[in-house]
């Protein structure tokens, strides 16, 4: 009896559950009406932002966005970490052969080797008052170019490879940041969605980061409401956008004058997106700026939930999202892909807003001596998606092989903007 009632009760919350989705579920219009007027409107979503004049000095723009996020003239300097830890980790060859039953080996580990992480970590002092001050913990997965590596099994009798060279560091390093993603492997690994070890299987060497006070960034005595945490200092005028970006930032000082990078490459999805387009605006070291499903500007509607990202912000009196986007491509050696997922239940969908996101594009095209393109895939996922994975692996064995990233290699089929489109049709 009691087993039936609980079978009943269990029912009803999964019915209630998916009504409530099928209710609530992102409906991807060709006809949204989503201009939000710069003082706001009473349609959803449509809060006041602040409008900028069309022309502007930006390397001025630029010194005063630093100085509003980080309260100093210049970029965090430091290039010593908080700690410096190497482990070794499992790494699961996910289709390797002889993990097939008729191969009568243990899958278990038949497919598994080990792969070297260090373990970077960052601490800031967040001070909001003589009286209370935080210290944050940044963690940063540094994995390498695993393309030579090979599950360890024979084939025929000889291994197959007969010798897999093992990870090793390369003069290109991609920063991957996560955004609010939860990882499996935290704390070893931190690599949310494979995205990770896809890159170092293409032959990358991946920094894996995340936002501070999620997943492994994750601390004993977290803030209670993050939003009202935030807004404590942004209310009092002491920079707090820097907690988001400094990671990062040091976090390029230390590949580049310690680990001997040559080239550093940003990419990150949703809060990691967003990360990415703030730093890349800020740091012209970036070469290539890879932002997916982060942000979209503040006259369209609904543009996000997170306190960082609201549009009424003190630095966004400085500069816009669209501003932004400018600086990421500002020099003419810089190039700044932004992706977005024409269904994204999530955030920054791009059905219905083709025509307006092509529009911000000129306005970024012409201002910019380097090149920005926004390219909308199909996708009805806030996650890296097939195609994205397509032009991204491009991209980035153009930079790792020193060769120059060029406006044509931007254009790709699977962009669903019409006037890319019209190219290739
Ligand atoms: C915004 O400005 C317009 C034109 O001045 C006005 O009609 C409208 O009421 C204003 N909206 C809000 C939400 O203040
Ligand atoms: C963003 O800033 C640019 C340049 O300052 C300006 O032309 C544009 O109208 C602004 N857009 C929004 C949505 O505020
Ligand atoms: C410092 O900030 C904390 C947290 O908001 C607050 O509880 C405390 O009263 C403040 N102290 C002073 C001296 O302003
Ligand atoms: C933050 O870390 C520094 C250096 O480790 C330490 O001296 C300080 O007491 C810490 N502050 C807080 C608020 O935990
Ligand atoms: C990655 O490692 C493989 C195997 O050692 C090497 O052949 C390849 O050139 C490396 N890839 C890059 C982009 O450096």
């Amino acid at each position: 009896m009691a087993r039936s009632l609980n079978t009943v009760l269990v029912h009803c919350v999964v019915s209630v559950t998916l009504l409530w989705r099928r209710g609530s579920a992102f409906v991807c219009s060709s006809e949204w009406q989503d201009f939000c007027p710069a003082n706001g409107s009473k349609q959803t979503g449509c809060t006041p932002y602040n409008l900028l004049p069309p022309e502007v000095d930006w390397l001025q723009l630029r010194k005063r966005l630093v100085k509003e996020m980080f309260g100093e003239d210049y970029l965090p300097m430091d290039n010593r970490p908080h700690s410096v830890t190497h482990t070794v980790v499992p790494h699961r060859f996910p289709d390797c052969l002889a993990a097939l039953p008729r191969w009568g080996t243990s899958p278990a580990t038949v497919c598994e080797k080990l792969i070297p992480v260090t373990e970077i970590v960052w601490q800031m002092t967040a001070r909001l008052n003589a009286t209370y001050a935080k210290n944050i913990t940044s963690k940063v997965f540094l994995t390498l170019n695993s393309s030579g590596w090979a599950p360890g099994y024979s084939i025929w009798g000889a291994d197959e490879p007969e010798a897999p060279e093992p990870p090793h560091r390369g003069k290109t390093l991609v920063i991957f940041h996560h955004g609010h993603g939860g990882s499996k492997g935290c704390p070893n690994y931190g690599d949310t969605d494979g995205t990770g070890d896809w890159l170092n299987q293409l032959g990358m060497d991946v920094a894996t980061m995340m936002m501070p006070f999620f997943d492994c960034n994750t601390m004993v005595h977290q803030p209670g409401s993050l939003h009202a945490w935030f807004k404590l200092f942004e209310d009092q005028r002491i920079p707090w956008v820097r907690f988001f970006l400094e990671p990062v930032i040091k976090t390029i000082n230390f590949a580049k004058e310690r680990l001997g990078y040559e080239r550093v490459i940003l990419a990150g999805l949703s809060g990691g997106g967003w990360t990415t387009t703030l730093v890349a605006a800020l740091d012209p070291r970036i070469e290539l700026s890879i932002p997916m499903a982060g942000s979209i500007p503040c006259d369209f509607r609904l543009t996000s939930k997170d306190f960082e990202q609201f549009c009424n912000l003190h630095w966004t009196g400085i500069g816009n999202y669209t501003a932004l986007y400018v600086l990421a491509a500002l020099e003419p050696h810089r190039t700044s892909l932004q992706l977005l997922h024409e269904a994204d239940p999530c955030c920054f969908h791009g059905c219905g807003r083709h025509r307006r996101i092509q529009e911000y594009g000129d306005f970024v095209r012409a201002r910019s001596a380097g090149h920005f393109r926004t390219v909308v895939t199909e996708g009805n996922l806030h996650l890296v998606n097939p195609r994205e994975k397509i032009i991204i692996g491009t991209l980035l064995y153009k930079m790792a092989r020193g060769q120059a990233v060029t406006a044509a290699d931007l254009l790709t089929p699977f962009d669903l903007l019409r006037e890319v489109d019209a190219i290739y049709s």
